[in-house]
This record gives C-alpha cells, sequence and structure tokens, in this order.
C-alpha cells in the first residue's frame, strides 16, 4: 500500500483530498498518512472557492497525521508521494527537499516563480529518479484533449486563428492574501494566465515571438493583453483579474481552423461547421481528477504521462515570463526554442 501526504490544506489542498479519496476507493492500493500545513480541526471545515465547494465532513482522518512543518513529516513518514498545494513561492523548496527525500512530487501549477527555480527543480527530479509532474490541470481537461487532437490530426485543417479569454474577481480567498503579491504569486500572469499559455504552448508549441500589455490599476499586474506570432498565424489571450466580487468567473476561447470554428465557452465545447454545429461528446471527468490519475499512474503504476511533462511545463513559465519583459520593454521579443 503506497503512502502519500498533502502539504498545504487551503482550498486547492482540500479539493484535491476531495478526489484523492474517490481515487482512493476506486484504485486501493493507496492511502493519505499525512497532511502539513494544518489541523484535524481546520481540515474538516468546509470552504468555497473558485472551482466549487469543497466538504470534506465525510472524509476518515482517523489514520491520519497532522504537521505544521513539511521537513518534519518527511523525515518521520515514509512516503511514496506528495502533493503540494502551497503557496507559489514555495513550490521550488519544496518540491526539491521531497525529490532529495526519494518522494515523488506532484507540485502546483506555476511550477515556480523564475526559470532559475524552474531548472533547479528540474535538475532536482533528474538527480533523484523521482517524478515531478506540475498541476497545469487543463491539459487533462477533456475538452482540451479533445481540441488538442483536432489540432494535432488537422481533422478540420489547420489552425489559423485562435483566442482565448480569462477573467475572474480580484482574488481574495488565499491565506494571508500572498496571491495578490506577484513576488509570491507572479500576479495574474502567472497564477491565473498562466493555464492559458500553458494550453497554448501545449496545443501549438512555442511562437517565434509575443508582444504583451500589462495594466495596473486595483492591484499591480491585474490585467494582460499578449499576441503570439507564430509561422502562419497568431493567437490573443488576455486575462484580467480585477473584475467586481459579482462578476461571474469567464474562461472561453476560440479556435479557428480551415474548415471549421471551435469555442469553449462554460465549459462547453461547440463546433461550428458551414452545414451544423454540434456539441461533440465529452468526458465530464474534471480536469483535477484526470490529472491526480495520471499522475498515480506515472507513480504507482509507471505508466509514461505523454500529456506533460515538467520540462515541457518549464517552457510556459518561459513564455509567461517573456510576457512580463515585453509588457516593461514595450516590445516584440523573440523567443528562445532551446529548451
Ligand atoms: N490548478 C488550479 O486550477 C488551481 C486553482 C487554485 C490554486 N492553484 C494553485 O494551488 C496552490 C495553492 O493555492 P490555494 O488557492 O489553495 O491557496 P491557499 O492560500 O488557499 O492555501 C495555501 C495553504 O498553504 C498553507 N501553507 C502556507 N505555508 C505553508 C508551509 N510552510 N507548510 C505547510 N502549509 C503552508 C496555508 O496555511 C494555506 O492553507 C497555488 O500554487 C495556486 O496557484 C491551482
Amino acid at each position: 500500500m503506497k503512502k502519500y501526504a498533502i502539504i498545504g490544506f487551503g482550498g486547492l489542498g482540500k479539493m484535491h483530498l476531495s478526489n484523492m479519496v474517490k481515487l482512493e476507493k476506486e484504485r486501493g492500493d493507496f492511502k493519505l498518512a499525512a497532511i502539513c500545513g494544518t489541523t484535524l480541526e481546520e481540515a474538516t471545515k468546509s470552504v468555497q472557492i473558485n472551482l466549487g465547494t469543497v466538504d470534506l465532513s465525510g472524509v476518515d482522518f482517523s489514520s491520519c497525521n497532522f504537521y505544521q512543518d513539511y521537513k518534519e513529516m518527511i523525515n518521520k513518514e515514509k512516503l511514496d508521494f506528495v502533493l503540494s498545494v502551497l503557496p507559489t513561492y514555495l513550490h521550488e523548496e519544496v518540491a526539491i527537499y521531497c525529490l532529495e527525500h526519494g518522494v515523488h512530487v506532484l507540485s502546483e501549477k506555476p511550477m515556480a516563480l523564475t526559470l532559475e527555480s524552474c531548472e533547479r527543480m528540474l535538475k532536482a527530479a533528474d538527480k533523484s529518479g523521482k517524478e515531478l509532474m506540475i498541476g497545469q490541470c487543463l491539459r487533462f481537461n477533456p475538452i482540451f484533449k479533445k481540441i488538442k487532437e483536432y489540432v494535432d490530426t488537422e481533422c478540420f485543417g489547420k489552425v489559423y486563428r485562435a483566442e482565448f479569454t480569462r477573467l475572474s474577481q480580484t482574488p481574495l480567498w488565499t491565506w494571508q492574501n500572498w496571491i495578490l503579491d506577484p513576488t509570491q504569486s507572479g500576479g495574474c500572469i502567472l497564477d491565473m494566465h498562466v493555464h492559458d499559455v500553458d494550453l497554448i504552448n501545449w496545443l501549438f508549441g512555442l511562437p517565434n515571438s509575443l508582444r504583451s500589455t500589462l495594466t495596473e490599476r486595483k492591484v499591480k499586474q491585474e490585467s494582460v493583453f499578449t499576441q503570439y506570432f507564430y509561422d502562419d498565424f497568431f493567437v490573443t489571450a488576455q486575462a484580467d483579474w480585477s473584475m467586481p466580487q459579482t462578476f461571474p468567473f469567464t474562461a472561453r476561447c476560440r479556435i479557428n481552423f480551415e474548415h471549421a470554428v471551435v469555442t469553449v465557452e462554460d465549459n462547453k465545447l461547440t463546433v461550428y461547421e458551414d452545414r451544423e454545429s454540434y456539441f461533440p461528446e465529452i468526458s465530464t471527468e474534471s480536469d483535477l481528477i484526470e490529472e491526480e490519475r495520471a499522475f498515480l499512474e506515472l507513480v504507482i503504476d509507471k505508466k509514461t504521462c505523454d500529456i506533460t511533462s515538467a520540462q515541457s511545463v518549464y517552457n510556459s513559465v518561459m513564455l509567461a515570463l517573456t510576457e512580463v519583459e515585453s509588457a516593461k520593454q514595450n516590445k516584440v521579443i523573440a523567443i528562445k526554442k532551446s529548451k
């Protein structure tokens, strides 16, 4: 029986646990041994996050040990893997410590705040021989897997334009408000827009160059607009997390292929062709649970994961940081494609 722990038990840590409880029942070959960063009393409180309400009142914590110090936990518990669901400024330090102690890591997005941090994480994973998966969950979303199939097979012809939009209320729900400090979260670009950056990188590969504009009105780095230039098409993406608290979270995209236009709105995929439009049949499983399932297959079943790698997610961080630079320098920046 494999043993795992969750480090960081805020909104998303709780969401991960509620999925892992389902997967524990589904597979029966791993169990929760410990949680770091909370107490039993706090752990059972429901939370409301942008992905929905998490209610852990029915979870059995009787064989779970609680810690406040992750190093103590790693040294005491004989863990096979951890889910690191910490504020972004802690991703590097915790992933490296766990890898160096022989523990596989699923670390939340974004990979880290700087490319140097990402490089150190990649090196630690290489050296340890343990797995490091980064939770860029949209790659596991059944809708985007379908779109990836459309892009790769060219069943609707080639892509000639694409547009991505992501809008959120100002995020006021995190522990000590770390998310609103760009030195801790990377701001709207690395925290929220990185989902679209990662999709663009995954679906279309690295662009030749990009051009970004950033705005700051209520909070630092609150909105971004970027054009990504490819050989024979371009993509645009915008993100803004300065919306009023009543504004519904919005994520949508449109991809124009030669013979069809594909849209995603409210997590619903529509294909528009000249003669008809339709909703392809797609699994309604959440991206997060699909990501956790793939991680378990990677670390327990030793199956390879062809959807993501820490190296390809590194490129998404590189693109996001280039966007900040482009906005600062007010110019188009070429993308180095060596990684
Ligand atoms: N994939 C997604 O769609 C998605 C959605 C939300 C958040 N996230 C990512 O998940 C991570 C966590 O975000 P969140 O919204 O849960 O934040 P949060 O502030 O709600 O939770 C962070 C938790 O970490 C705990 N913590 C802080 N320092 C710690 C330490 N040294 N040891 C142990 N625990 C510590 C805090 O007490 C808090 O409970 C971030 O990297 C964020 O980008 C991803």
